[in-house]
């Protein structure tokens, strides 16, 4: 498939539907290296990547019950197990964290965003190498309690949780938009 196919074809797969194998130590090391290319102002080098595979699955699931609990005080037990179990449904999980640095010329946004653009970079690495990924959020990459359980720092910031794995079924890609209604050339005429 030629370069430009590949990337208008990348697709998500549910992470319940991301099953055994994962990836290897070695294509682990391939994806990760396809992350740190990752664009970058000022070579802050502001991502880091937890690994979370095997049993510290649950223990991360048990992490975002015990904070979902916190923020929701009320919540129903059905919904608390519900995020125990979430960590589960893929073999790996791939935490993504913008390290934020201060620096006078690369604000915050910029750096985050380069962590977001290494999340990129492992989903199109991921799907090169023949695995399904996805990237998900939720309320807990915003939740203090979260980064104290993962022993980050008070002011990384979690950009993603990317579920990486073998695709159950064979997933087609969707249909996407059409470009052109995103497209506008912008030429002002010059007034004098
Ligand atoms: C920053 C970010 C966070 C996301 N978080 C979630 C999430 O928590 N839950 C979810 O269902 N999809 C989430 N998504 C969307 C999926 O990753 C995915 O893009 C979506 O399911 C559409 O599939 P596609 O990538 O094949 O178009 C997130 C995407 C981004 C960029």
């Amino acid at each position: 498939m030629h370069h430009i196919t590949f990337l208008q074809q990348r697709y998500s797969t549910a992470a319940k539907q991301l099953g055994e194998p994962a990836p290897n130590k070695a294509e682990l090391e391939q994806i990760l290296a396809a992350a740190v290319a990752a664009p970058d102002h000022g070579g802050l080098q502001p991502w880091r990547f937890l690994i979370i595979e095997k049993e510290a699955r649950q223990k991360l699931g048990d992490l975002m019950a015990s904070c979902y609990q916190k923020r929701h005080p009320q919540a129903t037990t059905e919904l608390v197990e519900r995020q125990r179990i979430k960590p589960l449904r893929s073999p790996l999980i791939i935490t993504v964290v913008a390290r934020i640095q201060n620096n006078p010329s690369v604000n915050k946004m910029e750096q985050i965003l380069s962590a977001g653009a290494a999340c990129q970079q492992i989903l199109l690495a991921s799907q090169a190498l023949g695995y399904g990924a996805i990237w998900l959020s939720g309320e807990s990459i915003f939740d203090w309690n979260i980064n104290e359980g993962l022993e980050l720092d008070f002011d990384d910031q979690i950009v993603g949780f990317l579920y990486l794995g073998t695709e159950s079924e064979k997933i087609t890609a969707p249909q996407r938009p059409t470009v052109t209604d995103f497209i506008q050339h912008w030429n002002p005429s010059s007034k004098s």
